[in-house]
């Protein structure tokens, strides 16, 4: 599924329409990964999927790695490996635990640790256009098509 937006709103829209339709078919886990360039929209695009969650408050892990937030109707674990030296430091943040959890994981930056996501994993790939604010999201399920559930 492809979308363009043009500002940041419209990508929040985006982000909030996954979450729509992960919450339409019960979902209760599930791994998205955000892949694009540094302050390509992978933030806002989570600031709008947790906001259909029932979460206001998503600020970027950038240097907490992880934020979990709760009081949403959905736990939603707000990761962002950039910062991330290798591998070995998923452990120190309790990754596999993240994995193991009940809720939805959004990641910021997956390719650091491409190795250890999981293989049904969403891809959400955000890009620039040549024209500025404008931005193409390419999502990716698990699978075939565009089945989620
Ligand atoms: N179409 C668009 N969609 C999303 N953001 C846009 C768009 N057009 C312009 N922007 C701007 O791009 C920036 C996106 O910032 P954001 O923090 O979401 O990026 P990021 O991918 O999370 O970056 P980082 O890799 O540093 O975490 C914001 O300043 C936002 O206003
Ligand atoms: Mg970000």
């Amino acid at each position: 599924m492809i979308k363009i937006t043009t500002d940041t709103a419209q990508t929040e829209a985006v982000g909030a329409a996954l979450a729509a339709r992960l919450l339409d078919c019960g979902k209760e886990k599930a791994f998205v990964a955000l892949y694009g360039d540094m302050g390509v929209g992978k933030t806002a695009f989570c600031r709008g999927f947790c906001q259909k969650i029932g979460i206001l408050r998503v600020k970027s892990p950038t240097y907490t790695i992880v934020n979990e937030y709760t009081g949403g109707v959905r736990p939603v674990f707000h990761l962002d490996l950039y910062r991330l030296s290798g591998v070995q430091d998923l452990e120190s943040i309790g990754f596999g635990e993240y994995l193991r959890r009940r809720g939805i994981i959004l990641c910021e930056w997956p390719e650091r640790a491409e190795d250890a996501l999981p293989p049904d994993r969403i891809r959400v790939y955000l890009s620039r256009t040549e024209n500025e604010g404008e931005r193409t999201i390419d999502i990716r399920f698990p699978g075939e098509g565009d089945m989620i559930c």
